[in-house]
């Protein structure tokens, strides 16, 4: 990434990664990403707003050198997962005397995972604030976005929020700042639904908190850089609210063509009863746009075949993200088939525990679905219609 001055004295150091595909072994990137750092300078000295993944740390010393940078005396861990941390033992070897201000979280962390010590810690409270030349910092905690130890930096006079993983968006662009709101806002939305979406009560918390703090530019650590607070802000606050969209989606896979028939028969009696359903093949689903899904639908329908006793692995691995992710939908559902025996339906509800949701009537049958199948289908059908008058 080309070093940029994102405001007077403050440079972008960071570094795009166009070709990563897949996050810690889980989430795919289908538009790469981006490890931002940023460093604020004066006279004669640096300080570092987070550093980059340890991939790409040559990148990131150059772009450190290119401005001719001598001293630098802290590095803020705004976060302690590597792709922002992953650098800082190297910064401490290259200038020696430089502090990491952090959290005791963090500091616990990154003690573990770089093997610091306590010498190499400024600790700072919450709301704690701090003078670098001139420039005043206040750090703000944010617990659980999406790690326990995350906090912000927030420059007053300049307004400038810098958030780490919060607001981010894996997109690899030349772009320094936001501007293709199509692409930003599903980066962003798959963002939040990958990593984020399980902790949203803790971050409408942080959203009304951050009411506070009059801010001008957004500065993530992942993604473009907001010089529209608002556009982020209030797709964070839909994202986070309560309000779900009378939508229905039906993760599923089928061994045979039983499952898949059902599914074709729901989502065709959904859409004559005016009600917006998408099938999610699972031999092909991106999981991150499942996840996008599950930011906003009412009701989820897990399909699925019978494979021994048991739910199919695809979709055990399905409904195990789905609960792992804690979706705010309010109904869910179980349809699927068998060939002579088995318990697909109980190790599924198992496995939800998380969700918050009343279940519709389950639909299991034996075989190819006949048309007294179709029928319990069509009931079904009708019951989603009846839930989704309900919501407001
Ligand atoms: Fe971008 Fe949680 O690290």
């Amino acid at each position: 990434m080309a070093v940029k001055e994102i405001s007077k004295d403050i440079y972008s150091v960071g570094a795009i990664d166009w070709n990563r595909r897949l996050f810690d072994e889980l989430i795919p990137l289908p538009e790469g990403t981006s490890y931002n750092s940023y460093l604020l300078k004066n006279e004669d000295d640096a300080l570092l707003i987070d550093t980059v993944d340890p991939s790409k740390m040559a990148e990131f010393f150059h772009n450190i050198n290119e401005l001719q940078v001598k001293k630098i005396s802290y590095v803020v861990a705004q976060h302690g997962e590597q792709d922002h941390s992953g650098c800082i033992g190297e910064v401490l070897k290259r200038f020696p005397g430089c502090k990491v201000i952090a959290n005791r979280k963090c500091m616990d962390i990154l003690i573990d995972e770089l093997h610091l010590t306590e010498e190499n810690f400024y600790e700072i409270k919450d709301g704690e604030t701090f003078l670098f030349g001139e420039e005043e910092m206040q750090f703000i905690f944010t617990p659980w976005v999406h790690w326990p130890e995350t906090f912000l930096t927030y420059l007053p006079k300049k307004k400038i929020l810098f958030t780490c993983d919060f607001f981010g968006s894996h997109l690899a662009t030349s772009e320094l700042w936001a501007s293709d709101n199509t692409a930003l806002y599903f980066a962003a939305k798959r963002y939040y639904a990958e990593i984020m979406m399980p902790f949203r009560k803790n971050i409408q918390k942080h959203l009304q908190m951050l009411q506070e703090f009059p801010v001008d530019l957004i500065a993530p650590s992942h993604g473009p850089i907001y010089k529209n607070p608002s556009f982020i802000l209030d797709y964070y606050q839909e994202w986070v609210s309560d309000t779900v969209r009378k939508e229905v989606i039906i993760p599923y896979i089928s061994m045979h063509g039983s499952t898949a028939a059902m599914v074709d028969y729901l989502v065709e009696q959904l859409m004559k009863r005016e009600v917006k359903v998408t099938p999610y093949h699972l031999s092909h689903t991106d999981i991150g746009v499942l996840a996008m899904a599950l930011v906003d639908a009412a009701t989820i329908v897990l399909g699925s075949p019978t494979v021994i006793t048991g739910p199919h692995p695809q979709i055990v691995f399905a409904t195990y993200l789905c609960n792992l992710l804690r979706p705010k939908a309010r109904f869910a559902g179980i349809i699927g088939s068998f060939g002579w025996g088995g318990k697909m339906e109980q190790d599924i509800l198992q496995m939800l525990g998380n969700l918050k949701v009343e279940l519709l009537p389950s639909v299991i049958i034996k075989g190819f679905p006949r048309t007294e199948d179709f029928h319990k289908l069509d009931l079904l059908a009708d019951q989603i219609v009846v839930n989704h008058q309900k919501i407001e």
